[in-house]
């Protein structure tokens, strides 16, 4: 250990950065073992580099800004049900998986455990990934063949997930097509570029962004898996959007239709103003453009029927084909790194622990866009497949979120002639809930007319 110890300690003098052995004395030897392991992980001049560009201006507003051409659900109904075929024999041969990633931190939301946990539903409060299950489970028993279900988590919240799933007995889905996987870290620094200590012989590491997940799930052996199933495309979703329309086969249909490599989900923006991502093509290349890069006039600029020109806004829904992501891990994985000015909480000199300014590095899945060699846009309604919990309160909240689903469930009872009474802004006076087992569309529903109540009278759940 001696020789590897000062070989370490002269990079690390040479980077600035031996503070990170100043425990060193006082640790056994299994700490100072794992110590050593942490730290030659680190590729030291890439974080000096990444120190330098957090001290710069950071803006990376692109020099032309274009639509990306898109097609829009529901606007050619012939052309979406030629689709739809297409999506479902995927699912009928098992060529198409879901992908949820399921690693973030969740601060926002501050819920007591992993995000995928946090009970979800407008009555029963059931949790998102037992939405998730049924929704799979649905596509299993309608297709006749299980859906593998991959989910990726990270270091600080894996065993609390794969425990959870193991406790509810995997919410019915056969085990060996549920698969968990752990996305990378990336270390942080504070903001004089240092590395910082989480404890005396570990340094602070986050997860690496949901980027990683394109790295994770070649790393992980998930990619080697699928091919071992005879999976060709992933179904890329976010876990805290119970709205989410599972492998819609429609979406998936053109994807494949249209040889895309990495497909997106957008809704149309709300009002210029709304904080959201972009789909565009930047400098004639696809990829999204923060709210803050679109110059003022592009952000209000219409099209002759009035709507936003650059409306699609990304809601990280993506078909993405197995063999791009691997691909993008051939020849060394190279995904842009964002910088994010965060608290840390890390180890001081006298050993107290306590939040110091720092910087967070993470990669975001939207940036494989401009190296698939074909993407294909889809517009699809806010109402009917986006309402994200991610807040405590106030927009993408809990709150917001019941509402959405009981309008999403109301909408599909009108359509079988069901009464629901509304408030004067159109939301539901009672909260509905449907279980997915029961039906997972309004066709479903519209099916099993028979065993509705002619009205919503009060808080309703159907199973
Ligand atoms: P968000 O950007 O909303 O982050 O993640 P978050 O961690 O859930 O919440 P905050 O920002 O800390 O409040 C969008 C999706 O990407 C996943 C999240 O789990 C969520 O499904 N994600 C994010 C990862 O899987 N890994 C990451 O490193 C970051």
């Amino acid at each position: 250990m001696n020789a590897t110890l000062e070989t370490l300690r002269k990079r690390l003098i040479a980077a600035q950065q031996d503070h990170v052995l100043m425990f060193w004395d006082s640790l056994g030897d299994t700490e100072r073992r794992s110590l050593l392991a942490d730290i030659a992980s680190v590729h030291l001049g890439q974080l000096a580099d990444l120190h330098r560009r957090s001290r710069r201006d950071s803006s990376s507003a692109p020099g032309s800004v274009q639509a990306l051409p898109q097609v829009v659900k529901g606007e050619d109904s012939q052309a979406d049900a030629a689709a739809r075929a297409v999506g479902e024999q995927l699912l009928r041969e098992g060529r198409s998986c879901a992908f949820t990633v399921a690693g973030g931190q969740g601060t926002r939301l501050g819920h007591d455990g992993p995000k995928g946990t946090f009970p979800a539903t407008p009555l029963q409060g059931k949790p998102l990934f037992q939405i998730f299950a049924e929704k799979l489970l649905v596509l299993e028993r309608r297709f006749g063949h299980p859906v593998p279900w991959y989910v990726m988590t990270s270091p600080g919240n894996h065993v609390d997930t794969t425990s959870f799933f193991q406790e509810q007995g995997y919410f019915g889905l056969q085990k060996d097509h549920v698969m968990f996987f752990q996305q990378g870290t990336m270390p942080a620094i504070d903001i004089n570029g240092r590395l910082v200590l989480e404890s005396d012989h570990a340094l602070f590491r986050s997860p690496d962004g949901h980027g990683g997940s394109l790295r994770a799930l070649s790393e992980s052996g998930a990619v080697a898996d699928m091919k071992e199933r005879g999976v060709e495309d992933i179904y890329y979703f976010q876990v805290d959007n119970p709205l989410v329309e599972m492998c819609d086969p429609t979406f998936m249909g053109y994807h494949r239709q249209q040889g895309s490599e990495f497909s997106s989900k957008a809704v149309p923006k709300r009002a210029p103003e709304e904080q959201v991502g972009i789909l565009v093509l930047k400098d004639g290349k696809p990829g999204v453009i923060e709210y803050s890069d679109l110059a003022d006039d592009l952000r209000d600029a219409r099209e002759d029927d009035g709507r936003l020109r650059f409306r699609a806004g990304n809601i990280a829904v993506h078909g993405i084909s197995r063999r791009f992501v691997e691909r993008l891990n051939q020849g060394g994985f190279a995904l842009p790194i964002h910088i994010a000015r965060k608290k840390i909480p890390a180890m001081h000199p006298d050993g107290t622990v306590g939040p110091v300014d720092g910087i967070k590095f993470e990669m975001f899945v939207f940036d494989a866009l401009p190296l698939a060699e074909k993407v294909l846009l889809m517009e699809v309604p806010r109402a009917s497949e986006f309402s994200p919990i991610k807040n405590r309160a106030g927009r993408d909240s809990p709150e917001t979120s019941w509402r959405d689903q009981s309008s999403q469930f109301a909408d599909w009872l009108e359509s079988a002639g069901v009464t629901v009474p509304r408030d004067g802004d159109g939301c539901p006076m009672h909260r509905i809930e449907i279980c997915p087992l029961f039906a997972d569309s309004a066709a479903d529903v519209r099916a099993r007319r028979a065993e509705l109540p002619a009205t919503i009278e009060a808080d309703t759940i159907i199973a």
